[in-house]
């Protein structure tokens, strides 16, 4: 479901409210056609995704920018990755990080210039590297030029480029927010009389998708950066574009079934289809949809390859599962096993733990205690590179990074803590409740400067950095990776180019082994007559698995204990990939 995105606001807000976060009415899909030989490169692809502010800053002002990334190019590549997902760059006033876009077709000034740019691009396609952009469409900022005019008056050529609904009608029924303080989508604005919709912060309107006008300027806008030569796209929070206009009151228990009510609204694949006819048709570009409703259904519509929508779905339930009370193995494995069916014949999906809307991947679904912080980072990293779907690694990830826990709300940066937090504060929420679980949950967490190694501030910057920087830099950082063989830094190099090496790991069937074990995730990839077997351990205890083959017989390829012989005895968070 939506709501896994912004884990600080709405994960708080189901604790309390006691909405399950499971999507619903999950069947896999039945009309099917083989199209297993169907190979794409961003279907044998590792993604990394860079989020640019906290990556390298090359001008000392404590932000990440794009001469930082050029500056760190050969790293990348030497990580194996075939394409990198940058978030969005455009020029922004940064009220969500550039997910408010005040110029679609300018880079921010923070981040550098068009030249900047040009360079990236330039240097990443030397390196037989893919860019990816993410495309925020759903909403701009409110200082974009579009809503400035669009506000200014209610017969503005602009006016119909947003949702408005005129005050004289009365209040308009309610909207959640995601990320107002206030939790209300309709935000009043005195100067037109009117109140405009806003899914996201009062300064992220949502565009009026009904507007032919506007659909026409946003594939425009795309195929300034497709010309450019960038490789794909990723559609952010899509699904919310298309809704019901008519802004019909709920029923009570809407946020249940947040995405029928709020999203996936009946013209999503009209709107999908046109800009695959008017932009993706002409490039060969790879197309990623960031959620994809509440169902299976829901996320082949928007994949299969006969539809002409997009490629790739980034499906949302398996993110949920890790919450700060823990969570159930068996649910992550029977989450992932479901999905995994459901794209086994027919459309194809990203398989991820972590990005820069969640906490770190090893301190939800791993363990960052110092006894197992490397040992559980390597057998998540071996997770996702081993499963059948595009891989993508968030930056930091390869390294083991983890959360950074801040106690004081003034640490924090997200607009989605700092409203939420405000929110708890002005209703008589509990706070100290609230630092806790945003201690847990933040997106901050994941978003703290990039780890290259122990100089002041991490090598991250020479000023002072906009968020600060773990404290555990000093031990967690890629020089001190880079000298050590065994580190989670070369380890997930290797585990890359295992996968590289072995289309199995790419396309062959997946099958889940021991699937009541508690414990243990075990499962073989099958293709074209060669037979893998992943065994993860994802508990800090020795655990049983019972593989019903004889692993002795088999060619231990890669191991987080460096052991080249294992027996279904695993010990805390061992990972291994076997050929059979
Ligand atoms: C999804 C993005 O991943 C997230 O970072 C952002 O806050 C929302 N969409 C709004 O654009």
């Amino acid at each position: 479901m939506k709501k896994t995105l912004y884990s600080t606001a709405f994960l708080f807000a189901a604790s309390l409210l006691g909405t399950s976060c499971n999507s619903s009415g999950t069947k896999a899909t039945t009309t099917i056609s083989k199209d297993s030989s169907n190979k794409k490169w961003w279907k044998e692809a590792v993604v990394y995704q860079i989020y640019p502010r906290s990556f390298k800053d090359s001008d000392g002002d404590g932000i990440g920018d794009l001469k930082g990334i050029i500056s760190k190019l050969d790293y990348i590549k030497s990580l194996g990755v075939d394409a990198v997902w940058l978030n969005p760059i455009y020029s922004s006033p940064n009220d969500d990080n550039g997910y408010d876009v005040s110029d679609y077709q300018n880079i921010m000034e923070d981040f550098g210039t068009m030249e900047d740019f040009d360079a990236l691009l330039k240097g990443m396609h030397e390196r037989n590297i893919k860019l990816v952009m993410d495309i925020v469409v759903n909403h701009s900022s409110d200082e974009h030029e579009w809503f400035k005019q669009s506000r200014s008056s209610k017969t503005n050529p602009y006016r119909n480029y947003y949702h408005w609904w005129d005050a004289e009608r009365g209040k308009p029924n309610y909207r959640y927010s995601l990320f107002d303080v206030n939790h209300d989508a309709w935000k009043y604005d005195s100067a037109s009389n009117a109140y405009y919709l806003h899914y996201f912060s009062q300064k992220q309107p949502d565009l009026n998708w009904e507007n032919p006008k506007l659909r026409q300027e946003i594939y425009s806008m795309m195929r300034f950066w497709a010309d450019k030569g960038v490789d794909g796209f990723r559609l952010d929070a899509f699904g919310f574009a298309a809704k019901d206009t008519s802004f019909p009151a709920f029923p009570k228990g809407f946020e249940k079934n947040f995405m029928q009510y709020y999203a996936m609204g009946p013209h999503l694949h009209d709107y999908l289809k046109e800009m695959n006819q008017e932009v993706f048709s002409k490039y060969n570009v790879m197309t990623v949809a960031e959620g994809t409703g509440n169902t299976m259904e829901d996320a082949h519509g928007m994949v299969d390859e006969d539809r002409k929508e997009l490629n790739m779905a980034y499906p949302f339930e398996w993110v949920d599962i890790a919450r700060p009370e823990g969570y159930s193995i068996l649910h992550l494995k029977q989450v992932f096993t479901k999905w995994d069916s459901a794209f086994a014949d027919k459309g194809w999906m990203a398989v991820f733990l972590a990005n820069h809307d969640q906490a770190r991947m090893v301190s939800r679904f791993g363990n960052d205690k110092p006894a197992f912080r490397e040992l559980s980072s390597k057998m998540l990293n071996t997770f996702i590179l081993s499963m059948r779907g595009t891989p993508y690694c968030y930056l930091g990830d390869e390294l083991g990074m983890s959360n950074a826990y801040f106690s004081a709300i003034e640490d924090y940066n997200d607009v989605a803590t700092l409203n939420e937090y405000e929110h708890q504060k002005q209703t008589g929420g509990d706070l100290k409740k609230f630092m806790q679980h945003v201690a847990f949950t933040s997106r901050d967490n994941g978003r703290t400067p990039f780890q290259w190694d122990s100089a002041v501030h991490a090598g991250f910057t020479t000023g002072k950095p906009w968020l600060k920087t773990n404290p555990n830099y000093t031990m967690i950082n890629a020089a001190a990776q880079e000298k050590e063989a065994n580190s989670c830094l070369n380890y997930f190099r290797k585990m890359v180019k295992l996968r590289k090496d072995n289309p199995a790991l790419v396309y062959g069937k997946y099958t889940l082994l021991d699937k009541d074990n508690p414990a243990v995730y075990a499962y073989t990839r099958e293709h074209e007559g060669r037979k893998f077997l992943v065994l993860l351990n994802f508990t800090a205890k020795d655990a049983n698995v019972k593989t019903g083959v004889d692993i002795s017989k088999g060619k231990v390829l890669i191991n987080n204990y460096g052991a080249t012989v294992v027996s279904e005895i695993l010990k805390p968070y061992e990972a291994v990939v076997i050929e059979l």
